[in-house]
């Protein structure tokens, strides 16, 4: 099943991942894809809203992860754009955020596509499509190897 909307605002990309986190269930990772600009830590800070966690949310540029425990579930953000593969994922230890048997929450990550493999046999995808300067087209749907 594909869910797919047209955000004309930021405020309302926020309004819609708000929404969605709340018919999430741990554990599940969520993949985040679009380019720069495109919107996934828009769609983030709203989906951390939406989990009732109360932190500021930023972009984990430099940090590659930032993790939340102030919501109904952990919530692991993660922007792999400065990774080059799986193994450098695995290296710096965040394999198990990746495995559906140990993680507890929720793993949400944009640039998964720099880390190719790492992702679970089975995930949520959000696909962010720029239409115009304030218009996303925002797309989910389930992914994996089914
Ligand atoms: N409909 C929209 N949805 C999300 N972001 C939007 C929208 N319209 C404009 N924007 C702007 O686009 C930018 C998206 O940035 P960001 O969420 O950091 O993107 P990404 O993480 O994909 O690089 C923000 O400056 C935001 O205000
Ligand atoms: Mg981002």
């Amino acid at each position: 099943m594909q869910i797919k909307v047209v955000s004309d605002s930021a405020e309302m990309t926020q309004l819609i991942a708000e929404k969605y986190a709340q018919s999430i269930k741990s554990p599940v990772v969520i993949s985040l894809v679009g380019d720069l600009g495109a919107g996934k830590t828009t769609f983030t800070k709203g989906f951390c809203k939406g989990m009732g966690i109360d932190d500021l949310v930023t972009s984990p540029t430099f940090t590659i992860m930032n993790d939340y425990t102030s919501g109904r579930m952990p919530l692991y953000h993660f922007d792999m754009y400065r990774l080059g593969s799986k193994e450098e994922a695995e290296e710096l230890g965040f394999a198990e955020y990746f495995d559906l048997r140990k993680l507890k929450g929720v793993s949400i990550v944009e640039w998964a596509e720099n880390v190719q493999g790492l992702l679970p046999a089975l995930y949520i995808e959000v696909v962010f499509t720029k239409l115009d300067e304030n218009k996303r087209e925002i797309s989910i749907g389930v992914k994996g190897w089914v």
